[in-house]
């Protein structure tokens, strides 16, 4: 068997990532630490212009640590372009560290605007030890609170709901707030002493938040960069998607007994589909199924876009089906299998090409002109095609999307308090729907969705997820090893996620 060689590798890579950073970075230093020369550089808005990395990089150049963060201090930190230490899934003082440096740093999303409608709604979301509160004061502004009450700690909050009266009360000692966080109301105020009282010690924490393709994202850290530099680049696949006009159809959750990297990590790859997925692999077995269905583009700041090589035809012999047959027959399957890349709308429309016998190469541009028409009767405001929309993308630190013409499945992952074995596991489905259709009211999460309750594309995701985690923790397992071509998005996450927490 061939044997690594991993100095090779590095010394490859750093060639690569050096003369891609000398060249628009003229800044940053360079050392030298164990025989593996790293650029530091700790100016956070670097990364979010750093240059796509485009697939024929990667294909030629294996994937490399972290290179301007000098990321050596870090526990069980991603060393290689190969490897992953089994603690960052399990190991305790590993998830303290995200918990303190990249939860409480990068930018997550919080809610969706559409789902605060009228002033008063409020949506709570936590994570790790943290609660905030998102509400609307009025027709145009939304605030984000720390949920906490200043007296004695109260969460003011729970769940989703509106604060009646526009007034925010704290149901212990019915102190009371406006919605811009103002304080109205301290109830035996005159027991108090007047300086512990003042406004600043008593109005509601402010939390930092920015709103953008219809999700409120939030950030703890004053000096994150703003939304603008952490998208950066990536803006030009998901901007298209116009995922502000999309509405959630289904939002699902439950708690999942893995760390919350494994569970997201099941959907940031298309190697599994062969063995996971036998229905998505149309029953195609072994090699004759093609792994290296996806083309990853890196952005800078953990993002990546993935395109399916469609050009390169089926992922196996064209002698099984054709690829317009392939793509209506996955699509049926998707439909059946998530009920949200694909909906009953999209197959509606494939059967209008299904039994039409057409060639196999009239079939996709058919359903296209189908699909345009249908949108075009029924009101649905479809954005123009474009080729850089996003159909399958990775927003650091937690979300996953797959996307179908004005459809999208996405998945949100975290921490499930500070248990490093458990995590909070949603999926949405998102649709744009007819213009004409009346607002639909606003979405709540379904769960905690016992195992048989998900569908069955899930479910098979599901079950390895649970093993998975069981696996990591066994004292006969030290590392993953991942494919840097296929398992490319996973290990973008790791290695972004080791420049949060070496700072
Ligand atoms: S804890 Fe909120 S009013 Fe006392
Ligand atoms: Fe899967």
């Amino acid at each position: 068997m061939k044997k690594l060689d991993f100095d090779r590798i590095f010394r490859r890579a750093h060639r690569a990532a050096t003369t891609q950073l000398s060249t628009s970075f003229s800044h940053l230093t360079t050392h030298s630490h164990e025989g593996i020369l790293v650029t530091t550089h700790m100016d956070r808005s670097v990364s979010a212009t750093t240059p796509e990395t485009t697939a024929e990089q990667l294909e030629v150049n294996p994937l490399v640590p972290a290179n301007d963060v000098d990321t050596t201090g870090v526990p069980f930190r991603m060393n290689d372009g190969v490897h992953i230490p089994a603690e960052r899934y399990y190991d305790k003082s590993f998830a303290d560290l995200e918990n303190k440096k990249l939860w409480m740093n990068t930018w997550q999303w919080a809610a969706r605007v559409e789902d605060i409608p009228n002033p008063g709604d409020y949506i709570e979301y936590t994570v790790v030890d943290e609660s905030v509160f998102v509400v609307r004061t009025d027709a145009d502004t939304i605030k984000v609170f720390q949920n906490v009450c200043p007296h004695r700690a109260t969460r003011l909050a729970q769940g989703c709901g509106t604060f009646g009266g526009s007034q925010i009360v704290c149901p212990f000692h019915g102190w009371r707030w406006n919605l811009d966080g103002s304080e109205s109301l301290i109830y035996g105020r005159k027991g108090f002493i007047p300086e512990s009282i003042t406004s600043d010690k008593v109005s509601l924490s402010e939390v930092r938040h920015q709103i953008r393709y219809g999700f409120i994202w939030i950030t703890f850290d004053n000096d994150a960069p703003t939304l603008d530099e952490f998208f950066g680049t990536i803006d030009k696949n998901i901007a298209p998607l116009s995922m502000d006009k999309m509405r959630v159809r289904w939002w699902k959750y439950t708690v999942l007994d893995a760390n919350w990297k494994v569970a997201l990590e099941a959907f940031m790859e298309a190697y599994h589909i062969m063995q996971a997925h036998p229905e998505l692999a149309m029953g195609v077995t072994g090699e004759g199924y093609n792994p290296d269905s996806q083309r990853y583009a890196l952005h800078g700041m953990g993002h990546v876009n993935g395109v399916y090589k469609s050009e390169e035809g089926t992922p196996f012999d064209s002698d099984v089906m054709g690829f317009g047959e392939f793509f209506l027959e996955q699509n049926r399957v998707l439909f059946e299998g998530t009920d949200g890349t694909n909906t009953i709308r999209d197959e509606t429309i494939a059967d209008r090409v299904r039994y039409q016998d057409l060639p196999d190469e009239a079939i996709l541009p058919t359903f296209m002109q189908e699909y345009s028409a249908y949108a075009k009767d029924a009101g649905i405001p479809l954005p123009p095609p474009n080729p850089d929309a996003a159909q399958y993308a990775f927003l650091f630190p937690n979300m996953v999307l797959l996307g179908f013409f004005g459809n999208l499945l996405f998945y949100r992952v975290r921490p499930n308090g500070d248990d490093p074995n458990t995590c909070i596991f949603e999926v949405f489905a998102m649709q744009i729907p007819p213009a004409a259709e009346p607002e639909q009211a606003p979405a709540r999460p379904e769960g905690p969705l016992a195992f048989e309750d998900w569908p069955f594309i899930l479910r098979q995701d599901i079950d390895n997820i649970v093993r998975q985690q069981a696996g990591y923790r066994s004292k006969a397992f030290k590392e993953a090893t991942m494919s840097p071509r296929m398992e490319t998005m996973i290990y973008v996450m790791h290695n972004e996620i080791d420049r949060y927490l070496a700072r």
